[in-house]
Formats: structure tokens, C-alpha cells, sequence
């Protein structure tokens, strides 16, 4: 416990991680406890949102109590509470908002909401201890897929959003329907790996005059490869596999998801003057895409950052990093503090 540090207790439930976390004055993360209910939810294939609920009611105490512990440090240590209000699954965000007024309210210490995505572009904060806006950021992850211009802590500039699936939803959709499971991001990474990425054509969709991203034609076109593949091997009375192996089916998906992210950041570097590029979100866990944007990173003589790995899925330790800034920014809770399942970054920072 340092007493020139500002401690601010970070809270997260806006999927299936109810998260709790306490972060140093935005930099240094001093806990970070993440209860993922993944293996509740694998069971039924994806996220089943009554249950996440449920689950987030029966941990959020424990989960608060141990990344306090862990610090080091009792709530009266803490300068403020953060939590995501939004965007997620509503009765989700809504346990966390509940508690996180309660609990603010109850040790007297201001309440701060937090964006999601705005929380994902704080890990930055926390893996790089020299980076500072601007910065450009690209965020992927089962529900997003934006290209993001910080210019400040707590001020954004949306460059180009999906405009249907985000990347790791077709991640999770194609994983389901190999039969790999859930989530389907890091199985088909692992299966991947060895793999030819060049075994089969798959689309890099562009829209045009648009930096904007489309994934539902990729995901699509994957599955219905797959679906060939079957039909053929079938006749033939072969495992699918000898047609094309898993490996360099799930590589050459893969590919064509980070080539396609990477194209669109190249195309956002090229037409802006950013000199710091960063990643952020589920989906930049994947070792694909580090790979391809430390390429670019120093094909064009940018500054890169890509957060650590347990910073890149869903976690609390963001959430009291972003809730820092937006802390000193002076945006503080109301009593009416809601939870929402849309919620967009620009209008709502500017509020
Ligand atoms: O950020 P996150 O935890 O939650 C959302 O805000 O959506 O992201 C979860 C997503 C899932 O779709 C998961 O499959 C994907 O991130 N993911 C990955 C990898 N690790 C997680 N996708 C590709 N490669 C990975 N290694
Ligand atoms: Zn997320």
C-alpha cells in the first residue's frame, strides 16, 4: 500500500467473467481475480445469458473480497469504484452496476461507469507503462470489431465498427459447428497451429470506400466449405479430415479473419497520422493476428502495443484503469446509474 497512489477497485460482469480487480492510478495492477463461468455455459455451446446472470449474483462478493485481499489493501483504501454499465447482456450488467452502487455507496467513495470497449483500450494502459494518447487501437472480441482513434484517455473517435458479425463470433460459430467447442477463439488457434493457411480460397471481404468490417460472408463461407467437404468425403466414404485437415482448415480460417482485420488497420494507418498502434479484445489474444500486426507494426516504423494475454479477454483490471481516467476526467455516477445493452463509446464518454 502506497499512499500516493489512487486504488480503484474495477467490476466487470458484462458477459460470463464476473471480474473483479484493483488497479494503482491507472497503471499498476495490483489484483486481478476473473471467475469465468465458461464451463457452466460450454455445456449448452455459447453463452446463455438467465444463467450468466445468476452465476455473476452467486460470485461478484467472493470475487470483490479476494481482489482486495490480494492488494492488499481494504476498502477504505480505495479512491473510487468502476464499473461497465454497458455495452452486454443487460441482467448481466446489471448485477455488477447493482453491486458497484451498493458497495460505493456504503464505504462512501465515488461510483465511476465505464464503456466496455473503453475498457478494453485501457489493458494498453496497463501492458505499456510509457504509452499515452494518441493512439490508434483496433478492438476485437466476441461482440466488437472497431477501429478506434483515443485521442485522450477518456476521449474517442470511432474510425470504423462491423457491420454484422464481430471476429470473434465467427470464431465461436465455426469452432461450434467443427465440433471444437466453446469459446471457440483460442481452440481454433491451437488447432491451427502447424497448419497450411493457404489450404483452401476463403474471402477477405472488403466494403467499399468504407474502413467499416462485414464477417457474417467469412463465417458463412468457411461453414459452407466445411459443409462440402462433408458431402464429399461422404460419397467417398472417407473422415472429412482427408479432404482437408483440421489443422490447415481451422489455419486457413484464421488467416483470412486476421488478414482481413489487418488490412482494414493498414488502410486506417495509411489515411491517418497515428504514430502508436495498439490491439485490444478477445480476439487479439489470438497468435495470428500479434503476429501479422507486429509485421505492420514494423513495416511502417510504429510504436506497438499488444497487451499481455490474460489482459485481452474480459477482465476488471481494465475496467479500473479506464474508471481511473474517466475518474480525473470528472465523470462521476449518479444515483439513476444504469446498466445497458447498447451503448455507444463516442456519445457516451461525451456525455
Ligand atoms: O473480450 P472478450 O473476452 O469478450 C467480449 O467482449 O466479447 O472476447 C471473447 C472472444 C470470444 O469470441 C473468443 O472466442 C475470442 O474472444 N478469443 C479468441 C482467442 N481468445 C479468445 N479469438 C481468436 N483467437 C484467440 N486466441
Ligand atoms: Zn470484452
Amino acid at each position: 500500500m502506497n499512499k500516493d497512489n489512487k486504488y480503484i477497485l474495477g467490476i466487470e460482469t458484462s458477459c460470463d467473467e464476473t471480474a473483479a480487480a484493483v488497479v494503482a492510478s491507472g497503471r499498476h495492477l495490483t489484483s486481478n481475480m476473473v471467475a469465468s463461468q465458461i464451463d457452466v455455459h460450454a455445456l449448452y455451446g455459447g453463452v446463455v445469458p438467465e444463467i450468466a446472470s445468476r452465476e455473476h449474483l452467486k460470485t461478484i462478493m467472493p470475487v470483490v473480497d479476494q481482489a482486495l485481499k490480494r492488494a492488499g489493501i481494504s476498502a477504505s483504501d480505495l479512491s473510487a469504484v468502476a464499473v461497465t454499465v454497458g455495452p452486454g447482456l443487460v441482467g448481466a450488467l446489471l448485477v455488477g452496476v447493482s453491486f458497484a452502487k451498493s458497495y460505493a455507496a456504503a464505504i462512501r467513495k465515488p461510483l465511476i461507469p465505464v464503456h466496455h470497449i473503453e475498457g478494453h483500450i485501457a489493458s494498453v494502459y496497463l501492458s505499456d507503462s510509457e504509452v499515452k494518447p494518441p493512439f490508434l487501437c483496433l478492438v476485437v472480441s466476441g461482440g466488437h470489431s472497431h477501429l478506434v482513434g483515443v485521442e485522450d484517455y477518456s476521449r474517442f473517435r470511432i474510425i470504423a465498427k462491423t457491420r454484422d458479425d464481430a471476429p470473434g463470433e465467427a470464431f465461436d460459430k465455426v469452432a461450434r459447428v467443427l465440433g471444437l467447442g466453446y469459446p471457440g477463439g483460442p481452440l481454433i488457434d491451437k488447432a491451427a497451429q502447424g497448419g497450411d493457411r493457404q489450404a483452401f480460397n476463403l474471402p477477405q471481404p472488403r466494403i467499399e470506400n468504407s474502413l467499416d468490417f462485414s464477417f457474417s460472408g467469412l463465417k458463412t463461407a468457411a461453414i459452407q466449405q466445411l459443409d462440402r467437404f462433408k458431402r464429399e468425403a461422404k460419397k467417398k466414404g472417407i473422415p472429412w479430415t482427408d479432404l482437408c485437415p483440421l489443422a490447415d482448415f481451422a489455419a486457413t480460417f484464421q488467416e483470412a479473419v486476421a488478414k482481413t482485420l489487418v488490412s482494414h488497420l493498414q488502410s486506417a494507418v495509411e489515411q491517418t497520422a497515428y504514430e502508436t498502434i495498439a490491439i485490444a479484445g478477445g480476439v487479439s489474444a489470438n497468435s495470428r493476428l500479434r503476429k501479422l500486426v507486429q509485421e505492420l507494426s514494423a513495416e511502417k516504423g510504429l510504436k506497438l502495443v499488444v497487451p499481455q494475454m490474460s489482459l485481452c479477454t474480459d477482465n476488471a483490471a481494465m475496467v479500473a484503469s479506464a474508471g481511473y481516467f474517466a475518474w480525473k476526467s470528472g465523470r462521476i455516477a449518479g444515483a439513476d446509474q444504469d446498466a445497458t445493452s447498447t451503448l455507444d463509446l463516442e456519445l457516451f464518454t461525451q456525455a
